[in-house]
């Protein structure tokens, strides 16, 4: 059913941490559309920080329940955070909880990626040390983490957040102004989203959303004060029961000045 464009907590009411991670994540059967995409997003991560990418603290915006787009940037980053309603997903994950969705098959995906040169318990054991705050966020306020004193981060990166949080242009455009704050001079900017999605559906109930373009994509990054030094747009969409995109994209950003 569709339902118009969604407030942040209709999305949020209806966003079911764990059956997202069962729907999107579960590695299941090798050739469903979620596999290929997860599969993109995990080599096309690797790709951009291992070995050597950006260094220092990282801010993970809009995480969900995941942690596979932190695995190629564990070895050196710090923090994570995420809104609250699937804050607690995560955190079972982090403690070792009892009944944690399993998330190894993804892990395993990236060791095998960067050589096993660490191997998957060693990751995740690893990961659960440098994810060192879960807080609560907001990227359509102008200070999307108020209240929360952070030291400037030196990466940020956010995956298939910024069209879900935005219900049009000018609000990405204010999100981007908004994660900026949070940036070091000289910080990375590490963005992935689908393209020209008019609804996308969470739990059987669709929601309209605002086609980003990849055009439009770029020229708000810019206007939000960032240097594009890479952008990348693959063909690969959705099945159409989930969205009408029409591609990904991935953006690194850099904003400009020198880091200490
Ligand atoms: C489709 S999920 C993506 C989760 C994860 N980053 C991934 O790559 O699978 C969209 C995420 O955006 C978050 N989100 C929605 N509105 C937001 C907002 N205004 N500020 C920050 N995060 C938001 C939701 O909590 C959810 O975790």
């Amino acid at each position: 059913m569709e339902s118009g464009f969604p407030s942040r907590d209709t999305y949020l009411r209806h966003f079911n941490p764990r059956g997202f991670l069962e729907k999107y994540y579960n590695f299941g059967s090798r050739h469903s559309v979620e596999n290929q995409i997860l599969r993109h997003l995990l080599t096309n991560l690797f790709k951009i920080f291992f070995p050597g990418g950006a260094e220092g603290d990282q801010v993970d915006i809009g995480s969900g329940p995941n942690i596979y787009q932190l695995l190629s940037v564990c070895l050196d980053f710090t923090q994570a955070h995420q809104g609250k309603s699937t804050m607690q997903e995560l955190e079972k994950w982090l403690k070792k909880e009892p009944g944690t969705f399993d998330q190894s098959p993804m892990v395993t995906y990236v060791c095998d990626l960067e050589g096993n040169r660490v191997k998957g318990l060693g990751k995740e054991g690893k990961l659960r040390q440098v994810v060192t705050q879960v807080m609560k966020h907001d990227v359509t306020q102008s200070q999307a983490l108020s209240g929360v004193p952070l030291s400037p981060a030196d990466c940020l990166l956010s995956t298939l957040c910024l069209q879900a949080a935005s219900l049009d242009l000018l609000a990405c455009h204010a999100a981007l102004r908004s994660l900026r704050s949070l940036l070091k001079p000289g910080g990375f900017l590490v963005l992935g989203d689908a393209l020209k999605s008019s609804y996308n559906t969470v739990f059987e109930q669709r929601f309209s959303i605002f086609s980003l373009a990849p055009e439009a994509v770029e020229a708000a990054t810019k206007e939000a004060g960032y240097t594009i030094e890479q952008f990348e747009v693959i063909s690969q969409s959705y099945s159409s029961t989930t969205s009408d995109n029409e591609g990904l994209f991935s953006l690194v950003g850099q904003k400009p000045g020198r880091s200490e």
